[in-house]
């Protein structure tokens, strides 16, 4: 099946062609980024009005880097939640207004599935269960992942998501926006040990997260230094903080392996393209023999690819949704176990 994928949650206008789930035959990502930069954040009405000038265009290109036209189009998938729901809404319009003028079938994916499923695009012989992390601006969600469609909560952050955090720190030391890839970046020049900052572990047998006592911890560190920062201290206090977020976050990942007694693990989400993420991930579950997966960077920000891969899946499964279809910005995935506090 060749299903047209639809994704427009937050501040990416993207959208994708895959056959049969797995083999993307063109996927088009087009970044607000540049309208945001100036407010430190994404402007939730800018968004709106940016997805409006760009949703045709991008589906147009789309089509025609995979040298097809709505004609070729077996079904349309599009994010339907979570996230900003003037974003959410534009892309829906357009993808029921597709469906029925083609005639074609719906189905509205739940974003987070698709990050945690992004994996089958490049490992399709991976087999369930996993342990699963989508870490991202906007959420840091663990998950026992049993199967496809059947996933287990386990926990996700009480205050700011890890991308947040890593925003939030590079603009308190004026180094841009988003700040991901900038600290990214920087940090590899730097000492990640010249600053012991607070790693917030929760209760070990919770698989909550807190990242906002390591972001307040980095601007009591700058108000202390009284704007004395030269650029290799900076360095050093961006890889301390980049090393105790990573920490946190390959622990909770290994904990989580072996509560769940599952030797494989999936992170995925912007921030799981940070390179000491995926370092001492990959260090970490070899001494714990746990196999770990992440996408290719282009694959862990959001995009369409993942969409389409989801909605397949459910489309030919018979399950689609109807043209009343609506944005759900706060929509949850999976069964929230015991120890998690939402
Ligand atoms: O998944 P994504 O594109 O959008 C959301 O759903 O949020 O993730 C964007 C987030 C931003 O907070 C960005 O700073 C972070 O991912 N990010 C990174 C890196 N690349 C993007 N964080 C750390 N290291 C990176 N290399
Ligand atoms: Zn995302």
């Amino acid at each position: 099946m060749i299903v047209l994928g639809i994704e427009s949650s937050c501040d990416e206008t993207a959208a994708a062609v895959v056959k049969d789930g797995k083999k993307i035959l063109s996927n088009v990502v087009s970044s607000q980024v540049d309208f945001h930069k100036k407010y430190g954040g994404v402007v939730p009405e800018i968004a709106s009005r940016k997805h409006v000038e760009s949703i045709v265009p991008v589906i147009k290109e789309v089509l025609g880097e995979a040298k097809l036209t709505l004609d070729n189009i077996e079904g349309i998938a599009v994010t339907r939640g979570p996230g900003l729901v003037g974003s959410l809404l534009i892309g829906i319009s357009v993808a029921k207004s597709i469906a029925y003028a083609k005639n074609l079938p719906l189905i509205g994916v739940n974003h987070l599935e698709g990050h945690l499923n992004t994996i089958f695009l490049e490992e399709t012989d991976l087999e369930f269960p996993f342990v699963g992390l989508v870490v991202s601006g906007g959420h840091t969600n663990l998950y026992h992942v049993r199967a496809m469609g059947d996933y287990d909560f386990l926990g996700q952050t009480r205050d700011d998501a890890a991308g947040e955090a890593f925003d939030k720190v590079a603009k308190l030391l004026g180094l841009g926006y988003p700040g991901g890839a900038i600290i990214d970046k920087m940090a590899k020049d730097g000492n990640a040990a010249a600053i012991n900052f607070p790693r917030a572990i929760i209760a070990k047998d919770s698989f909550d997260f807190s990242f906002s006592g390591i972001k307040t911890a980095v601007l009591h560190y700058i108000k202390r230094q009284d704007g004395d920062i030269n650029n290799g201290h900076a360095k050093d206090i961006v890889a301390s903080f980049q090393e105790a977020v990573v920490d946190v976050l390959v622990t909770k990942v290994v904990q989580a392996a072996k509560r769940c007694k599952v030797d494989k693990a999936v992170l995925a989400g912007g921030v799981a393209a940070n390179s000491r993420l995926r370092e001492k991930m990959a260090i970490q579950s070899e001494k714990e023999d746990i196999e770990v997966f992440i996408p290719s960077t282009y694959l862990c920000t959001d995009n369409a690819a993942m969409i389409a891969s989801v909605g397949d899946y459910y489309l030919e499964k018979g399950i689609t949704s109807p043209l009343t279809l609506n944005a759900s910005s706060r929509l949850p995935l999976g069964k929230r176990l015991g120890n998690s506090t939402t």
